[in-house]
């Protein structure tokens, strides 16, 4: 890993781990994209630069009329008012009114570790490259960030926007990025979707003009996902260059990809510029949200390893990434909200001994809580269900050496609540307007400052008060009538980043005050799955559809970008609460198992060999655990294509791997399914015990095998590949 400038060639050259990003400033001072892919020498790139047409484009002062076009540079930062009319990362309204902007190189800084983003999450550590630009008749300016991994072949890049001058400016757009890339010959992959069917992958041809996602909910949304994948057409899952665009960010964010007329394509994106309008004052700054950029010339596979292992070794809270997860029983799709201590005591001996090691009390513990309808915010033991109020039942389940989790929406409050009652404005809305419900709920304001103090009050001290050791964090509904009271009228523009940055602030401040606690994140499901919540909690309810074949979808989605071990995935009942569907016992555990896993039925109505079998499975899971955390993924049948969901799972030094298979249909007379493996060594020899098999990684990449299915619908197998 280095960072480099070639003065000669006035190019920076970032090299990561199998990766090179080069940029150079060229004759007027921009900053502008040369290269990012597989690695190179740093031989200089002017030969990769083109002329193109130049007619009728602007031209900067002093340069040649005719002979410069912004449109033969890809920008690094491209900005709005002078002669560059693609999509611009910054727009800036001066306090003369106009938007004119005109970034200029400064000067540069090599730092050998990042600075922190101050209240935002980011990437931890890495060289890290700043330039520095300016305008100098605003007195605008933009620091770039752009930071190396010798670990991952990602480029987290960033930008600081600053205010050199005397008098306050308007930012209208304040992207993180831009990054051009050869050529329009992509796909782009995106995930959209709704509650419980999260980040479905749609893919669309690259073409002249804007491509884009976003979300104007202050949250990352399950709509769209902050993720953009731009593959070359003939890049394949496991071949061919790659590159991934995601945001790590939890609030109103925007990608897109810009077929330019140079016939090029132009990435940029960051903070939502819908609705937003930042207030800079004289010397004040503005930090982004930083965008990770991963690149892989083993296809799209590839790219997910490389974000993989840069959220677990650069992002996911370090205390717990490679830590054994708690493998939970969740009441929720047991009781709903009809619970009493002995219910739940009832559930926690139904499991002694299967080797669940975690119960977790879900929604409905607190003040009168008996339905949606009322009491969020309000977070006090509801002392008629829980009878000895929440620490009978925590000490109950430590007395059975089992952790005790517990559930909370922080950001909520119910209109009927007393914490409504005495604060009505801690809601976010107009007082003169009626608010929109979701689930007969309202936002909390956390832009706020004091409203994150009684939240954080509220849930460290119950936290602290009952001895728990697992929170899930939920998050029902999204921001609708955004109005922020005591807010200067000319600020509530800026309320989404705002929302961001107090939902950081509470997850710092709830996160470091219990260090020990481990944190689930959770949103109506898998509708906040961002990386900005993968640095305070180590993993997120992906789903609510806890359904095996609609979590087949689920699950190969989210791996795209985010690792296995982010995933919570539980086993529930049949038919599923969900879709109805019915599928087995076994086959919901193997999907569950390429996750972090978990239980969520009611184990009281299980059979005693029911149990026994859970038992077996806590064991299987906690064989194959390792992989799951810290192995490499090979996705191999693609389910949104195919009747079938492979996937592998290899440990690093490929001395072992899972195999999970699952065919949806059958018919009265299925195909063969064969399947190459992939991701192990070609030279070590290995063995499959469930099929007495013997061979080398070379024949079973190569000549693959024949999974064998019983004749079933929505059916698994599961095989164990191991060195010998
Ligand atoms: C959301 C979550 C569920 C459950 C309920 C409780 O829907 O996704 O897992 O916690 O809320 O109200």
């Amino acid at each position: 890993m280095s960072i480099t400038f070639e003065k000669s060639q006035n190019t920076f050259y970032l090299d990561g781990k199998g990766v090179t990003y080069a940029l150079y400033i060229n004759e007027v001072g921009y900053p502008c994209h040369m290269y990012f892919g597989a690695e190179i020498t740093h031989d200089g790139l002017r030969h990769t630069r083109g002329v193109g047409r130049t007619s009728r484009t602007a031209t900067p002062p002093g340069m040649d009329v005719g002979k410069y076009s912004y449109q033969n540079y890809l920008p690094e930062y491209a900005f709005f008012g002078t002669g560059d009319f693609r999509e611009p990362a910054v727009v800036v309204e001066n306090s003369t009114g106009d938007r004119i902007c005109d970034l200029l190189y400064d000067s540069y800084e090599i730092l050998p570790e990042k600075p922190a983003i101050v209240g935002m999450p980011s990437m931890r550590g890495g060289e890290t490259l700043v330039i520095h630009l300016r305008d100098k008749i605003s007195n605008i300016g933009a620091d770039l960030y752009y930071t190396v991994y010798d670990d991952c072949s990602v480029i987290a890049r960033r930008a600081v926007i600053r205010n050199y001058g005397d008098t306050a400016c308007r930012l209208h757009r304040a992207y993180s990025f831009s990054m051009g890339l050869p050529g329009q010959d992509y796909n782009i992959t995106t995930l959209h979707g709704g509650w419980a069917c999260e980040r479905n992958m749609e893919t669309i041809p690259m073409h002249h003009g804007v491509v884009s996602v976003d979300s104007k909910r202050c949250s990352s949304s399950d709509t769209l996902s902050p993720f953009m994948g731009i593959f070359p057409s003939t890049t394949s899952e496991h071949l061919g260059d790659a590159y991934g665009v995601c945001l790590i960010y939890s609030s109103s964010f925007v990608l897109t990809a810009e077929g330019v007329v140079s016939g090029d394509t132009v990435i940029t994106g960051g903070i939502n510029d819908f609705n937003f309008t930042w207030k800079l004052e004289a010397g004040e700054s503005l930090e982004t949200p930083e965008a990770l950029i991963a690149f892989s010339d083993e296809g799209i596979g590839g790219m997910s390893r490389a974000f993989h292992d840069a959220y677990r070794n650069h992002l996911i809270n370090p205390r717990f990434v490679n830590q054994s997860r708690p493998i939970v029983i969740n009441n929720w799709e047991a009781t709903y909200m009809d619970f009493d201590t002995d219910k739940l005591k009832a559930i926690v001996d139904s499991v002694a001994g299967t080797g669940i090691d975690t119960f977790v009390l879900d929604d409905g513990w607190f003040r009168v809580r008996d339905d949606e309808f009322c009491s969020l915010g309000d977070w006090k033991v509801n002392g008629n269900k829980l009878v000895g109020g929440l620490k009978a039942i925590v000490e109950y389940v430590h007395s059975k050496e089992m952790r005790f989790g517990l559930w909370f929406e922080p950001e909520m409050v119910s209109e009927d609540s007393d914490l409504f009652r005495e604060h009505p404005d801690y809601a976010i809305g107009m007082p003169t307007r009626e608010r929109c419900y979701t689930r007969h709920q309202f936002v909390l304001d956390i832009t706020r400052e004091d409203v994150r103090d009684y939240i954080v009050n509220t849930v460290n001290s119950v936290i602290r008060d009952n001895n728990i050791d697992y929170v899930k964090w939920d998050c029902n509904r999204h921001v609708t009538d955004v109005y922020s009271v005591g807010r200067e009228a000319d600020r509530q523009a800026e309320f989404a980043h705002r929302y961001a940055l107090g939902l950081y602030d509470l997850c710092e401040r709830i996160v470091n005050a219990n260090p020990n606690v481990f944190f689930e994140g959770c949103s109506s499901g898998g509708a906040r799955f961002d990386g900005g919540i993968l640095y305070y909690f180590p993993q997120i309810w992906t789903s609510d559809n806890s359904d095996a074949e609609d979590r087949t979808r689920i699950q190969y989605s989210t791996s795209l970008i985010y690792p296995l071990s982010s995933m919570s995935c539980h086993i529930s009942t049949v038919p599923n609460h969900q879709n109805n569907r019915v599928t087995k016992m076994s086959t919901r555990a193997d999907i569950a198992h390429l996750g972090a896993t978990g239980y969520e039925l009611d184990t009281t109505k299980l059979s005693a060999e029911e149990i026994e079998n859970i038992g077996k499975q806590v064991e299987e899971y906690k064989q194959t655990e390792e992989l799951i955390l810290r192995g490499d993924l090979y996705r191999i049948d693609n389910p949104f294509e195919s009747n079938f969901f492979t996937e592998m799972v290899v440990s690093k030094d490929k001395s072992e791997a899972i195999l999970c298979a699952y065919r949806r249909q059958t018919n009265a007379n299925p195909e063969i399914k064969r399947i190459r493996l992939s991701g192990l060594d070609k030279r070590k020899m290995y063995r499959i015990a469930e099929r007495d098999i013997t061979a080398s990684g070379a024949t079973l990449m190569n000549a693959g095998m024949v999974i064998h299915f019983p004749n079933e619908d929505y059916i698994s197998v599961v095989y164990h590949i191991r060195e010998i």
